[in-house]
């Protein structure tokens, strides 16, 4: 599983690159378990626990800075935070029981909510802050 660069995901607002930085380091823990021939569910479970503490942290700390930025898209974005926490909190309970075996499913959620969402919706309040200053 390729590890992501959070380079690429930088929006220029270091609260939110700091979080995203931390949400990508746990997607690539999780990428480096599932390939160690060692592998062992307890880690692969208690990362997947991670990743969706800390996704419910970070989605509460963005929405908080679009609403003192006075972002217009808030609502929607809020929208998609819940989508992705559904499907997030859904795999969690999967790779509990069901660990590695849901190492695809996973590798293809987190190419979404990282690169399409980071890049796509949470580039756009990053837009709209910088259109502000
Ligand atoms: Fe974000
Ligand atoms: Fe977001």
């Amino acid at each position: 599983m390729a590890v992501i660069d959070p380079r690429l995901l930088y929006l220029d607002i270091p609260e939110m690159d700091h979080d995203h930085e931390q949400l990508v380091a746990i997607a690539n823990r999780i990428s480096g378990i599932v390939e160690q021939p060692d592998y062992r569910q307890k880690d692969f479970a208690a990362e997947l626990r991670a990743l969706k503490e800390y996704t419910i942290d970070h989605f509460a700390r963005e929405e908080a800075y679009m609403a003192r930025i006075a972002y217009p898209g808030l609502s929607a974005h809020k929208l998609q935070h819940a989508k992705i926490m559904e499907a997030l909190a859904a795999l969690a309970a999967e790779g509990a029981t069901r660990g590695a075996k849901i190492a695809l499913s996973l590798r293809l959620f987190t190419q979404v909510w990282l690169y399409e969402h980071i890049s796509g919706a949470d580039g756009e309040y990053a837009k709209f802050a910088k259109g502000r200053t």
